[in-house]
């Protein structure tokens, strides 16, 4: 008898150090509800990446366990509580909209849980973090470049629309002031919209009023195509421009003719993408989708790239300790988005791009390095 038993024992520990293991991602993503096109998108990238790589250095195979929030904050908070508890994840992919992130952070700061934002971009979301860290740049960066494009090309008044429900919103449209101040242009107006908001006559009466040379637009697509809309039937004339919340083809399909030339800040163009990465991600994309390969999906891919390296770095890649802390580490990590380094706050130093509509479509404009 116990020998038997010594043989399954011996057995059962062979097993465990020979066989494959599998290491669990969670991500948390807005598949439905008013911005699901971010979610929609990050998954498209996402599952590139995947099927790209996803057997780690020691042979343990990555398994994504992806949870749809809603777009809400309360659910992101559920989902991001449920990976941990429930599954056992090693490691957390998510938020998009900073709102979500932010409702996510403190749950994984405090389960000492990696979590990584390919997208959130507003610097609360890794404040005072040490289990935070993100794939993309933050908002005082993307505020700048949206400040000083306008500035340089001859906008030098500005009014600001902010969402006061995103905190994404709040924080571009802070750091556009910021900087388009400091470059010498002049604030001449503020309004105030509201994610779900369908009518902005009463905002865009205020920017006529006004008469901008550029309407600094800080919030999401859904608000952003309306908005430009109305701005167009009432004759504002002034270019909006904006971050990288507007980037969707739903901007083009809602807005029609009124979001030409409206321009914004982004992380990626696949037309000034030349590195290996980039080329091969891009590639893949259009195999799979038939489509220009979109900033967010990028993203996503990075940030899960990040995670696979951190991952293979450590002894054990279930081990939430040693991932996060080769998650904050990431230098010179090259990505389809361009060379992310993550500095000590856990925000990721890369640059960026400027895009506008141009016939229908994106078109690059220009490249800003940090
Ligand atoms: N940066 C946005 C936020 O922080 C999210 C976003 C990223 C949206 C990229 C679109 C594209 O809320």
């Amino acid at each position: 008898m116990k020998k038997i038993s010594t043989i399954v024992a011996s057995a059962a520990l062979i097993a465990s150090m020979s066989y494959a293991k599998e290491v669990k991602i969670g991500v948390v993503l807005p598949l439905t509800g008013p911005i699901a096109a971010f979610g929609q998108t990050s998954k498209g990238g996402l599952d590139i990446a995947y099927a790209q790589n996803h057997t780690l250095k020691n042979g343990d195979t990555v398994k994504l366990i992806v949870l749809d929030d809603r777009g809400d904050k309360v659910e992101a908070a559920t989902a991001t509580k449920r990976l941990i508890d429930k599954n056992h994840v090693t490691a957390i992919l998510g938020e998009v909209a900073s709102s979500n992130s932010m409702a996510m952070a403190p749950i994984a700061e405090k389960a000492k849980t990696p979590m990584i934002t390919h997208a959130s971009t507003n610097p609360r979301v890794t404040k005072g973090k040490k289990f935070v860290t993100r794939a993309c740049f933050i908002d005082p960066f993307q505020g700048a470049i949206q400040a000083n494009y306008a500035y340089d090309h001859g906008y030098k008044t500005a009014i600001i629309v902010t969402d006061a429900k995103q905190d994404y919103s709040v924080g571009v449209s802070k750091a556009f002031k910021k900087a388009y101040t400091k470059r010498g242009g002049k604030i001449v107006g503020r309004v105030i919209i509201n994610s779900g908001d369908k009518d902005f006559n009463a905002q865009v009466s205020t920017i006529k009023a006004k008469n901008p040379s550029i309407v600094a637009f800080t919030g999401y697509y859904p608000e952003g195509a309306l908005m430009v809309r109305q701005a167009r039937a009432m004759g504002v004339k002034a270019p909006f421009i904006g971050g990288d919340g507007v980037g969707f083809p739903e901007l083009i399909k809602i807005g029609g003719k009124a979001a030409e030339g409206f321009m914004y800040s982004d992380h990626f163009n696949e037309a000034a993408a030349t590195s290996p990465e980039a080329k091969a991600y891009v590639k893949a994309f259009h195999a799979k989708y038939n489509k220009p390969a979109d900033s967010m999906g990028a993203l996503a891919a990075d940030g899960y790239n990040m995670i696979l390296a951190a991952m293979n770095k450590c002894a054990n890649p279930a081990d939430k300790i040693c991932v996060n802390k080769n998650l904050r580490a990431t230098k010179n990590f090259h990505g389809v988005t361009g060379i992310i380094n993550i500095d000590k706050n856990g925000d990721a130093v890369k640059s960026g791009v400027v895009n506008v509509v141009k016939n229908g479509k994106f078109a690059y404009l220009t490249t800003v390095n940090p």
